[in-house]
């Protein structure tokens, strides 16, 4: 069974662990692909807690905005605080809804990192993102791939079989995303982005594990003890994030 880890606290904990452990910061990938313009009037779907949004906003002066969505009320809530209210929009919805939610608005730029596989219907979210992009706009979204993770998915393989819903989320770029932005942009261009992880010891993957999405509380025995062996050999564990960046222009 896969559960969800969209709680705030589970994506801190693993926004941490990357802060911490990984060997590249994600948005010294993501933030130049953006090519943000200061005046761009910027839509962030699935902005999370503003990992992307919050130096968006920084990015853009006073005759540029920035929206964020998110189904999440508390990690919008996170945000307030963090950024100039003048600049930024927060709108707690769903990215199944944008037309709706977004009625008359017209975007310069549309970001939606590790959130599309979230929606219920991505040809509509995907559709939406080109109706609501400006003649020339730009669109960017990024997501996890098959090999994404591979070395912490082998030890789940070794007690269990991955579940057919992490699978599909661990494709959905390749096999899904892609293909549909092929059919609706004229340009579209994609990036790899691979961000080994070394854990220094079994307390920091262990509580890594229990924010990722495979996590089961009744497999937590099994996990330990197959990470125990891991650091009595090795001192350290190395998994590798293998994210897919997509840029499209309308
Ligand atoms: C992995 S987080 C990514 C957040 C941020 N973009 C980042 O890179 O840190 C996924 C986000 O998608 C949001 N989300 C999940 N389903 C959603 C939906 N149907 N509509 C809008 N947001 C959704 C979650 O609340 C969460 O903030």
């Amino acid at each position: 069974m896969v559960r969800a880890q969209n709680s705030s606290n589970a994506l801190n904990n693993r926004l941490a662990a990357h802060a911490n452990y990984a060997k590249f910061e994600i948005n010294d990938w993501i933030i130049p692909k953006l090519e943000i313009k200061e005046d761009d009037q910027v839509l962030d779907i699935a902005c999370g807690n503003g990992k992307q949004l919050i130096p968006i906003s920084e990015a853009i002066n006073e005759n540029g905005s920035v929206t964020g969505l998110d189904i999440s009320k508390d990690l919008l809530n996170e945000i307030e605080s963090n950024v100039e209210r003048e600049k930024v929009f927060l709108k707690n919805g769903s990215m199944e809804y944008i037309d709706s939610e977004f009625k008359n608005a017209q975007f310069d730029l549309i970001l939606c990192c590790f959130g599309l596989y979230y929606s219920k219907n991505y040809k509509k979210t995907i559709n939406d993102i080109y109706d609501k992009l400006k003649e020339g706009g730009k669109c960017f979204v990024c997501g996890p791939i098959k090999r994404n993770n591979k070395e912490l998915t082998d030890i789940h393989e070794t007690f269990e079989k991955l579940p057919e819903e992490y699978n599909m989320h661990n494709n959905f770029m390749e096999s899904k995303a892609l293909p549909y932005f092929e059919t609706l942009f004229g340009e579209v261009k994609i990036d790899i982005f691979e961000n080994p992880v070394t854990f220094p010891s079994k307390d920091e993957l262990l509580r890594y594990w229990k924010s990722y999405t495979l996590f089961e509380k009744e497999e937590q025995n099994k996990f330990e003890k197959v990470i125990e062996d891991i650091f009595v050999k090795e001192n350290k564990f190395i998994t590798k994030k293998v994210v897919m960046g997509i840029s499209a222009r309308k």
